[in-house]
């Protein structure tokens, strides 16, 4: 189709459902085993309502905020995802132009598994666009500090470091397909075999001591480790990989319930102290208003961008973003807020979040 008759985020995917060949589409569709994270990453933002706010003068609205200490356009940015040119040739070339292009940028998180190199990458960087760079940590150590040095000097301008993945998990759909001529099946099993299992608390904190960047921990997933990183020093992304990795984890909507109150109890404001990152399941505007609401700082994109640059490269990261900030400025007008950070638990009903 045209893409002018894409109008919401989710036309990207059923487009890419139809296009892509069977393999590219396995790979970036797939969640692990019974695919429930995968949905529930979604669903739960069904089960949070907005509370609006009425009579309030919203003939100017702004979707500006502060990442990372600046100024931003919009409160979203672009996740690490492997593989980008299996779905278009452009790869993470086609996601960088995306980003940058149009009337505002977005920061683009580049994975360790990207199909293009670093250097590439971060060449392309164009009107001030932010990049960030996600670690896996490689078994040879030397080989993941390399990593981080060459993000730092190639001008990334923060690492995440991803820790749910001690072993992929294990997506059947991926995994069914047989690989041709190859001796393991599925895409995501021949990519796995470098990260170390061992990694832990001690691991990170090194790492962290060998860059001036800030480090973000993406992959948390329960309150007690939020805390933890929060005590080390660590800006959190709140992940469970896209429900790709272990199978009925809590969505990160809802572990945000829980991290945000216990971070200030102990002490920690997010967006002044660190950033609280989330992704997962993220496709309308109107999520990202209620991620704000229960104080996310920032909200990722996995998926919505893979699948709007496979349909049409560059145009298309660049409609996907445009798609997402529309709607948040509309539905701010309707829920009565002008300005991201009037925004509060006051806005949303979770009563109803958890599953019954
Ligand atoms: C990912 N994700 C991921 N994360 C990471 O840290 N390193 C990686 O290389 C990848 N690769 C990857 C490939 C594909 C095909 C997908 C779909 C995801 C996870 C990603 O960063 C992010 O956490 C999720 O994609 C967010 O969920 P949504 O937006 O896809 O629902």
């Amino acid at each position: 189709p045209d893409i002018d008759d894409v109008k919401t985020v989710f036309d990207f995917e059923y487009i890419c459902s139809k296009i892509l060949p069977k393999k590219t589409w396995y790979y970036y569709s797939s969640g692990a085993e019974d695919e429930f994270s995968l949905r529930e990453n979604h669903n739960v933002y069904h089960r949070v309502q907005f509370r609006p706010k009425v009579l309030v003068d919203v003939s100017d609205v702004s979707t500006e905020c502060e990442m990372l200490g600046e100024k931003r356009a919009v409160p979203f940015f672009v996740c690490a995802t492997a593989l980008a040119a299996l779905g278009n040739e452009s790869g993470e070339l086609g996601i960088a132009e995306g980003c940058a292009k149009g009337d505002f940028t977005i920061p683009q998180m580049i994975s360790t598994l990207s199909s293009k190199s670093l250097g590439e990458i971060t060449s392309s960087r164009k009107n001030n666009q932010d990049q960030w760079f996600q670690l896996y940590v490689n078994t040879d150590r030397t080989r993941a500090l390399d990593l981080v040095k060459e993000a730092e000097s190639s001008g990334c301008s923060a690492i995440f470091i991803t820790v749910d993945a001690p072993s992929l998990g294990n997506r059947e759909k991926d995994v069914k397909l047989p690989g041709k001529g190859k001796k393991v099946n599925g895409v995501s099993k021949g990519l796995s075999t470098f990260i170390d299992p061992s990694l832990d608390w001690e691991d990170v904190k090194y790492i962290k001591t060998q860059t001036k960047l800030p480090v973000f921990i993406k992959g948390i997933q329960r309150k007690e480790d939020a805390l933890t990183a929060a005590k080390d020093g660590f800006n959190i992304l709140l992940s469970n990989h896209g429900g790709r990795q272990l199978d009925h984890t809590v969505p990160p909507l809802q572990t945000l319930s829980e991290v945000v109150p216990l971070l200030k109890e102990n002490g920690f404001k997010p967006g002044k102290d660190l950033e609280v990152f989330i992704d997962g399941g993220v496709r309308r505007g109107n999520d990202i208003l209620k991620a704000l609401a229960l104080g996310a700082t920032g909200v990722g994109l996995g998926r919505p961008i893979l699948y709007s640059n496979s349909a049409y490269g560059a145009d298309g990261v660049q409609k996907c973003k445009e798609i997402l900030r529309d709607e948040l400025a509309m539905n701010m007008r309707l829920l009565g807020v002008t300005k991201l950070d009037q925004l509060n638990e006051s806005f949303v009903d979770i009563e109803g979040m958890k599953m019954k």
